[in-house]
């Protein structure tokens, strides 16, 4: 028998093959580290070839980069298919690689240009990837297609017009991909982030730890910042057959940020003062 110390910690993803893209940085660089410790072989997919690279010679031979623009749809076909050539299935298509384009962006100042670069890389990218995953997922009759889409797609005024209206048409895109493809056993969800600090925000050093503060002050729960790490667990737990029955959810990992509204107990409050 073994003993409770010795016995090996349970592991979520043993056997399981998993895309993550955007997998270079930030989010999709804690979810291929917690992917890779819950026994998955992780295939990492960025244009940050440098940084994807670094964490394939860190975590060994279960890791691997392709380099993939998403918003290229030869670039996917080829990590599917790469990915099925050395894995012989995918289990997990993580669609997470986004861009922020201006965190305020007014309308009168949004270029037509802007916003087709950020839904090119954060609307057609998750659509392209969720595309050609299940090329590949309906013959398996089963897998799971994750995507990142944000709180911003539930809290209207959190970033930019183009950035929201990514998001939101990602939202759209899990719930409608659910009802397509449950049919072959294919799960389809998305988590929404509150502000993480990653690379996106350009941040670093006390500069960054500054900003986590204040993004902590204002967000709705408090003793914990939120941390790429605690956005990877919600798509750890999406990714797993503990998720087994779970499809077409958008999992906000926000504290509760999206469904509080202080504004009217605050004045109230100033009105009794
Ligand atoms: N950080 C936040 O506050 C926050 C909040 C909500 C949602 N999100 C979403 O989380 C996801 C991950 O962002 P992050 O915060 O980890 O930022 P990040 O910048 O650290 O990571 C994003 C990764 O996507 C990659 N990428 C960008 N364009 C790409 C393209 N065309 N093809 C392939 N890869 C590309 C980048 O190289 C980078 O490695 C994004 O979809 C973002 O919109 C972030």
């Amino acid at each position: 028998m073994t003993s409770a110390s010795s016995a090996a910690p349970f592991k979520r993803l043993e056997g399981k093959v998993a895309i993550i893209t955007g997998g270079a940085s930030g989010i999709g660089a804690s979810t291929a580290n917690l992917f890779h410790e819950h026994g998955a072989k992780v295939v990492i997919a960025d244009v940050q070839d440098n940084l994807g690279l670094t964490i394939v010679d860190k975590l060994g031979e279960n890791v691997s980069y392709i380099h993939c623009d998403v918003s290229n749809e030869d670039d996917i076909c080829n990590l599917i298919d790469t990915t099925i050539a050395k894995h012989g299935k995918l289990d997990i298509m993580y669609n997470n690689a986004g861009i922020l384009d201006s965190e305020y962006g007014r309308i009168l100042e949004s270029k037509k240009s802007d916003l087709e670069r950020v839904l090119a890389v954060n609307l057609v990218g998750g659509f392209l990837g969720a595309k050609h995953a299940a090329r590949v997922m309906v013959p398996q009759r089963k897998g799971c297609i994750l995507f990142t889409a944000s709180a911003s797609a539930s809290v209207a005024g959190m970033s930019s017009h183009a950035y929201a209206a990514s998001k939101c048409g990602l939202v759209g895109l899990v719930k409608n991909l659910a009802a397509e493809l449950g049919q072959y056993g294919i799960r389809v969800n998305c988590v929404s982030p509150y502000a993480v600090l990653t690379g996106m925000s350009g941040l670093s050093g006390p500069d960054a730890g500054r900003a986590e503060m204040l993004l902590s002050e204002i967000g709705n729960l408090k003793g914990h910042i939120l941390k790429s790490e605690d956005v990877a667990k919600a798509a750890l737990y999406l990714a797993s057959d503990e998720a087994n029955y779970v499809s077409g959810l958008n999992l906000l990992v926000d504290g509760g940020y999206s469904v509080v509204n202080p504004s009217l107990m605050k004045f109230l409050e100033q009105v009794k003062k």
